[in-house]
């Protein structure tokens, strides 16, 4: 299930002329893209006071509240956590994001 989300979303960064991931041919059977998504559940959006903040920060920034600090996970309270599937080895204990995850914004768009 989660292989074919990733896929889709990666499909959808091609799609969307962004062009980084060159080469994502599998598609996913019976469906768009977009479709699986839907289907399976697609993430979360960013709220519309996120605007602009991915393409100021980068995934540091969102690192920066959402993400697992030495003192809390998330670091600031309140924001939601990032899920651990997003860590390099698929771990907390990482305290660094998936290389896969870092454009934040191709999969949760700002609302
Ligand atoms: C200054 C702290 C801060 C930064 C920086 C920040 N966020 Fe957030 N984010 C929050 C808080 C707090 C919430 C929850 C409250 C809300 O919905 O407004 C939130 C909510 C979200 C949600 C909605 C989650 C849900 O389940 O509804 C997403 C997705 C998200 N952020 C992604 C990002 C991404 C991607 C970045 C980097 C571009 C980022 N955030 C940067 C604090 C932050
Ligand atoms: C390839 C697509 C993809 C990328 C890139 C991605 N995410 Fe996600 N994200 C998801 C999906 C799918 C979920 C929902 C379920 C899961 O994976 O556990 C999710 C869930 C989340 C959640 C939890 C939202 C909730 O409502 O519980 C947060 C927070 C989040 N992502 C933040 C980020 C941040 C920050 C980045 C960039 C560093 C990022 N994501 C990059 C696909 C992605």
């Amino acid at each position: 299930m989660k292989k074919r989300i990733i896929t889709a979303c990666l499909c959808l960064a091609v799609a969307g002329s962004l062009g980084v991931f060159a080469g994502c041919s599998e598609a996913p059977a019976g469906a768009s893209g977009a479709e699986a998504v839907a289907a399976e559940g697609a993430p979360a959006l960013q709220p519309t006071d996120h605007a602009g903040k991915f393409e100021r920060g980068g995934a540091n920034m969102c690192y920066g509240c959402h993400g697992n600090g030495s003192l809390a996970n998330p670091q600031l309270k309140g924001a939601v956590i990032i899920p651990e599937d997003h860590y390099a080895d698929g771990s907390y204990d990482s305290k660094e994001l998936d290389p896969l995850r870092a454009e934040c914004i191709t999969c949760h768009p700002v609302a």
